[in-house]
């Protein structure tokens, strides 16, 4: 019997570029040094409980929420692991206002990244699984070596890569270059993210939805409709559906993927343009999904064509099998 081939992330990288060239090399590099940065947040998220890292900081960051100290944490790594290996011109962080710039005395590249540290940090306290979200765009601005706002600003479809780590019960990184959507388990014995699924296909139409009914009161009324269709009982639909909802979009987006059906995060009163920020959570949620066959919606409208105008924008976000999807826009869209 041969023994199965162990892949890992940099040789995975390497496979996909000898079949579809990245434009430029140094790519699995700047992979490398995000994943050595999750790889720490992951040691720490796995020991939360015994050192100081739980709980509040007492700071709140720009989006206006309270901040955790793994996300200060989980922020600072990837800050420090990114900011000198040369392939990024500028990044943005869900925990800073402004564009974070490369320091002058390190090359820059031609990459740009923006990331979600620690998604999911409500649930931090309770050992409930989070993670952290990425997306990868390439230089466009041409007025010198240093990314600018329009770099950062790009819409999904432009992405060359997006990903998530999920630290659950196991930590698994899955991620995207266009070429379909693969996941790697980590090993702890080695330290390395081994290929578990290479290509992860999201069922047509699932059985489960996943939204916070708290906040039915007061979502619109194509909203309120369509979940009251899926909550129906009818045998011959698969209805009704069944309700799972963690609250850390990692992990409900992860279960959607695999197990198929509907996530959302509608409009709502607290949250009028939705509450998912557009740049690093909806649009590389969205390239994640869609290369496995699903499909992503604000609602009236494909995520990934979203034109973006500020960097923390918010957005409504419907995300999962591409049936379920379709069927919320007819709502959305007045059809049913
Ligand atoms: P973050 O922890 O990065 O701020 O993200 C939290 C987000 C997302 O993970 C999740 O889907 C959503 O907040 C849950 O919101 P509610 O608690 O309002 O349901
Ligand atoms: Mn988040
Ligand atoms: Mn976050």
């Amino acid at each position: 019997m041969t023994e199965p081939k162990v892949v890992n992330i940099t040789r995975h990288i390497y496979e996909e570029q000898r079949k579809y060239p990245l434009a430029t090399g140094g790519f699995s590099g700047l992979l490398s040094d995000l994943m050595l940065a999750c790889k720490m947040i992951s040691r720490e998220v796995n020991k939360a409980g015994l050192i100081d890292i739980l709980g509040k900081t007492g700071e709140v960051n720009v989006q206006g929420e309270e901040v955790a100290k793994l996300d200060t944490y989980a922020h600072n790594r990837i800050h420090q692991a990114m900011d000198h290996g040369g392939h990024l011109c500028v990044m943005a962080s869900e925990e800073v206002a402004d564009p974070i710039p490369i320091p002058k005395e390190f090359s820059k590249g031609r990459y740009v990244l923006l990331f979600d540290p620690l998604d999911g940090s409500s649930n931090i306290d309770s050992n409930v699984g989070i993670g952290t979200i990425f997306s990868i765009h390439r230089k466009v601005s041409d007025a010198g070596p240093d990314g600018t706002m329009q770099d950062l600003l790009q819409t999904g479809t432009r992405q060359v890569c997006a990903g998530y780590v999920f630290y659950g019960a196991s930590t698994v990184f899955v991620y995207t270059t266009g070429q379909g959507t693969a996941a790697f388990t980590l090993d702890p014995s080695v330290g390395e993210f081994l290929l578990s699924s290479p290509h992860i296909q999201i069922p047509r139409r699932g059985r489960i939805y996943s939204v916070n009914e708290g906040n039915a009161a007061s979502w619109d009324d194509a909203t309120k409709r369509y979940i009251e269709h899926i909550k129906q009982f009818d045998p011959e639909t698969n209805r009704p559906y069944t309700l799972r909802y963690v609250g850390s979009l990692v992990a409900d987006i992860h279960r959607t993927l695999l197990y198929g059906g509907i996530f959302l995060y509608p409009p709502d009163r607290k949250s009028p343009k939705g509450k998912l920020r557009l740049l690093y959570e909806a649009a590389p949620m969205a390239f994640l999904v869609e290369q496995a066959g699903g499909f992503a919606s604000n609602g009236t409208r494909r995520i990934m064509e979203v034109e973006p105008s500020e960097l923390h924008q918010r957005t409504p976000l419907i995300i999962g099998s591409p049936d379920d999807v379709r069927d919320y826009e007819a709502y959305a869209l007045g059809r049913r």
